[in-house]
């Protein structure tokens, strides 16, 4: 009994701090807990100025220094401006530089003048990490600009074909296409740029914010920016998540025809049961946004990490002829910061993606577990628990490679501490777990216990390694651990000490098989304004809380993945999710869509909403399978984990309060659809990890919207409902209860093979299709090759030594192509050049296989001796009996066969049965 009177302690604290702080409906989005855009000053008065309302923005003074062309901006004084200015003092000019770099991108930053008499002491926050270090390398030395005559324009070289026009008076900028002189992507031209200067405070002005009983005291003043970005040519715009949505195209929040929405607002907030449709900021950030339509792509990022607000202006807005312009404009206004920010003129969706990556990097390779199933739960209450649910996957022959543990594995929320009472042997518990080939994640949130007696505390306290609050004291804000302080990350040296925490020796109970979940980084605050930490708290250099907040959970997240890669002497690939994010948080690990809820509109946004992630380059992603609060229904949790399983991140996870819901809860024949499941997922890990590896190099992201492969195909560009899995594979989610049929679209010209069954549709139209229990429809392009495995072990490292299964969809002209890639899926040995990489080319009846070489770099090599045990050929009219295998000259037979080895499947395809080639050698096999 002993164990139950602290058990219950810890429940009742659960409990009763959220009742606490949500009061009375534990069921609702707190809409009031959070400003709109008229509780907010500078978005409320932004959004009303009307297009070229303000005075006339003026460039001067251009000058290529350096390789960058520099002028100032300053409004143009008319007489009529003049008497109106009144006594507001005569605006200093700001500094405009533009820069061009490699492949098509434009840098423009506008900043205060610091050099100028009487200029601001403070400096403006300009975000630092974000943008690779090598960018630079990249950029393209501007010799000359070239001006018109009247002087009225100055336009640069971009890149082929591509041109930047910077007109003068008014200040505008234009990306735009060489020949045609077709605009891109334009700021300015609506003429609603402001930038509101630091200044001296004037008598009797007030400049304090107050919300819901909290006081910023805004100590240096309004600073906020606004501008409008237009993208031509363009039909729809996506990205700047985190917003819940059904919809992955934005849809506009101000003009004809839109009623009282608010912009999109980009603030990281810890939010207690989302709705799965609304702009409000959730826990992430990325000010980047993508526009796309038949005539191209292109991207526009704003380096900028204080609250930003976004609107997507309806055709009309601006009182102007309004259909049939094809344009989107949209409308940014930010808190405070700079102009720093980024055009990327594509042309196609792929290389804005690809460009925008060369900013801010691509997704790090991860380990090869990581991107297999997690089993999480709030909480699994002790080892014994731990023991009998990894039992229980056992049991009812589930793979799965991750169990995670909660807040309450520790001593009263002290992260890196666990309640012995529960925990006692957690070396043991891991070595258990890793015996088997899986590994434990344990959480390490932000918010510090304040007690004298936690080593943790009482180091960051004497160091003065705390965020502080605005009187220049400890921040001191209530979270899980009651009375909490903030390590401020953004010092350098406190992501380093932080980072030690992680050391085997210093984090007592761990071992080299645990790995990390960072959650309420955004940071959360229970007591905070908006559940977070004020505005006016102070950061490492006097930066303002405002300037960085976006940016904090991101920094949490970097010297994590650090503190892990620093463990193992910088060998293993480190995991850590994160549910706070910003641009760039791509480099540092994976992210998940934070506490969404059992029910199915949920099931159904999670996909635009990993999708859009994907877009703004966090390719390693996904929703909590079964929604975190509520209890799914059964029919609910088996579709969520049949479309989970394509999530590049896939993970179980549920609040506290709720039923427990382990995959074998739930009857027999449940048991068997999740098994099949999480299977299918197994069974797909080689293509994963392929194109794992390629998001890595390339930035393209694993789960992608249907437009990304088929950009010329208009019915793509609005769909929300499915997905394509790399180049190669198509899914269709199910997301209502009892849906007895579905409507697919499956895109282009050749057609697609349903990997249920292996039956042929044509590509270009709309299927009517029946709904399966046993799978939601996926469907393999004609003219791929998906690389599998399909023997099923406990956990990924178990599969290791597997033999592979080649799935060949042939095209009309009986065609198809693939790729393999495969490492030791842990080490950093890759980057030595010890992969395998192969090229799969099937044509002319013949299969090769060939290396991609990286010929340089090959200073370290990686072997396997997997063979290839069978290979599924889809479209192969029938008749084809036997195999010749080159070198050897080794015959083998066809055999009619299922797809999958699923019982009961029809058989519609030729199965060429133990190849036994090895997949790390060149061979043919020619089908006779
Ligand atoms: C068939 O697929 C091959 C390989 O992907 C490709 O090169 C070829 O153009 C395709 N043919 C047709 C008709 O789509």
């Amino acid at each position: 009994m002993a164990p139950l009177t602290p058990l219950l302690l810890r429940y009742l604290v659960v409990i009763l701090i959220p009742l606490f702080l949500f009061s009375s409906s534990a069921s609702a989005w707190k809409k009031d807990e959070f400003r709109n855009c008229n509780q907010t000053p500078f978005c409320k008065c932004a959004r009303t100025r009307t297009p070229h309302s303000l005075p006339r923005l003026i460039v001067s003074d251009l000058l290529i220094s350096d390789g960058h062309l520099t002028a100032h901006l300053q409004p143009s004084l008319s007489s009529e401006d003049d008497v109106s200015a009144g006594d507001t003092p005569h605006p200093r000019p700001l500094v405009l530089r533009l820069s061009v770099y490699q492949d098509g991108i434009l840098r423009l930053k506008i900043d205060e003048d610091y050099s100028a008499p009487s200029a601001p002491s403070k400096q403006r926050f300009e975000v630092p990490d974000v943008v690779l270090p090598d960018f630079e390398d990249r950029r393209l030395w501007l010799p000359r600009v070239s001006s018109t005559e009247d002087g009225s324009i100055s336009s640069l070289y971009l890149s082929d074909g591509f041109e930047v026009v910077l007109r003068h008076d008014p200040f505008e900028i234009q990306v735009r296409r060489k020949r045609s002189n077709d605009p891109i992507i334009s700021l300015n031209s609506h003429g609603l740029f402001e930038f509101e200067q630091l200044r001296e405070k004037k008598e009797g002005e007030d400049w304090e914010e107050r919300f819901r009983g909290h006081t910023d005291t805004r100590p240096h003043g309004p600073q906020s920016i606004s501008f409008d970005v237009s993208f031509h040519g363009a039909e729809f715009v996506y990205g700047i998540p985190e917003h819940a949505s059904t919809s992955l195209a934005l849809r506009a929040t101000r003009g004809p025809g839109v009623d009282h929405s608010e912009p999109y607002r980009l603030f990281n907030l810890d939010v207690f049961e989302y709705l799965h449709d609304s702009p409000f900021g959730l826990y992430g950030s990325i000010p980047f946004m993508l526009s796309h339509g038949l005539k191209g792509s292109a991207g526009f990022f704003w380096l900028n990490a204080a609250e930003m607000q976004i609107d997507v202006l309806a055709p009309g807005w601006d009182d102007s002829a309004a259909a049939g312009n094809d344009r989107i404009d949209t409308f940014w206004m930010s808190e405070a910061g700079i102009v720093d920010t980024f055009f990327f003129v594509g042309p196609g969706p792929k290389d804005v993606l690809q460009q925008y990556a060369s900013v801010t990097g691509t997704l790090a390779m991860p380990q090869e577990f990581a991107i297999a199933y997690h089993q999480c739960r709030w909480n699994y209450r002790d080892e014994e628990d731990v023991a009998t649910v990894d039992a229980g996957f056992d049991e009812h022959d589930i793979p799965y490679d991750v169990l995670w543990l909660d807040i309450e594995h520790t001593d009263g929320k002290r992260y890196f501490t666990w309640d012995r009472v529960l925990f006692p042997n957690p070396e043991e518990m891991q070595k258990k777990l890793a015996a088997k080939g899986r590994h434990m994640v344990t959480i390490v949130d932000p918010h510090i216990k304040r007690d004298d007696s936690y080593y943790v505390h009482k180091e960051a306290t004497d160091k003065g390694y705390y965020v502080k609050d605005a009187t220049g004291k400890d921040f001191d804000g209530w979270c899980w651990s009651g009375s909490s302080s903030y390590p401020d990350t953004l010092n350098p040296e406190v992501r380093e000490w932080w980072a030690e925490k992680f050391s085997l020796k210093n984090y007592g109970g761990s071992t080299p098989s645990l790995y990390i979940w960072n959650d309420m980084n955004e940071p959360s605050v229970f007591n905070g304004p908006e559940i977070s930490m004020p505005r006016d708290a102070l950061h490492f250099g006097g930066v303002e809380h405002r300037e960085l907040h976006n940016v904090y959970g991101l920094y949490f997240h970097m010297a994590t993945a650090d503190g892990l890669l620093k463990r193992g002497n910088g060998k293993d690939r480190p995991f850590v999710l994160s549910r706070a994010f910003f641009a760039g948080s791509q480099r540092h690990g994976a992210i998940w869509t934070g506490d969404n809820s059992a029910d199915w509109d949920q099931l159904r946004s999670s996909v635009p909403m990993i999708l859009t992630l994907g877009l703004t380059g966090i390719s390693f992603s996904g929703a909590d399978v079964g929604g975190f609060f509520g209890n799914p229904e059964p029919e609910l949790l088996v579709r969520w984990y049949q479309l989970a399983a394509y999530y590049p991140f896939f993970r179980a996870h549920a609040h506290h309060d709720t039923k427990r819901r382990e995959p074998w809860l739930f009857g027999e024949r449940r048991t068997a659809l999740i098994r099949e499941a999480i299977h299918i997922r197994y069974s797909l890990l080689p293509y994963y990890y392929s194109l794992f590896r390629k998001a890595s190099i390339s930035g393209i992201p694993i789960m992608r919207p249907l437009w990304l492969e088929f950009p010329e195909d208009k019915k793509t560009f609005d769909n929300s409902e499915a997905f394509m899995i790399g180049e190669g594979i198509l899914v269709q989610g199910i997301y209502e209860e009892g849906q007895k049929s579905v409507s697919v679209y499956l895109p282009g010209e050749q057609s697609w093979y349903n990997m249920r069954n292996g039956a042929a549709y044509s590509g270009g139209q709309t299927h009517k299709l029946e709904v399966f229990e046993d799978s939601i429809p996926s469907f393999q392009k004609a003219g791929s090759i998906v690389p599998r495995k399909y023997r099923f072990r406990r956990s990924t490292t178990q599969m290791a030594n597997d033999p592979y299964t080649l799935v060949i969809a042939l095209n009309s002209s009986l065609a198809a192509e693939g790729e393999l890639y495969i490492d030791d899926g842990k080490s950093y040995d890759f980057e030595q050049g010890a992969y395998i990489h192969r090229r799969f080319v099937f044509s002319n009846g013949k299969l090769t296989s060939s290396t991609i070489h990286s010929a340089s770099l090959r200073e370290k090599k990686f072997s396997s001796s997997c063979t290839v045990e069978r290979i599924i050929l889809l479209g192969l009219p029938s008749g084809a009996k036997k195999a010749v295998i080159e070198p050897g000259n080794h015959e083998t037979e066809i055999e009619p066969g299922p797809l999958t080895l699923r019982g009961g499947a029809s058989s519609v395809a030729l199965v060429i049965r133990k190849p036994n080639v090895r997949i790390a050698d060149d061979w043919t096999i020619k089908v006779l």
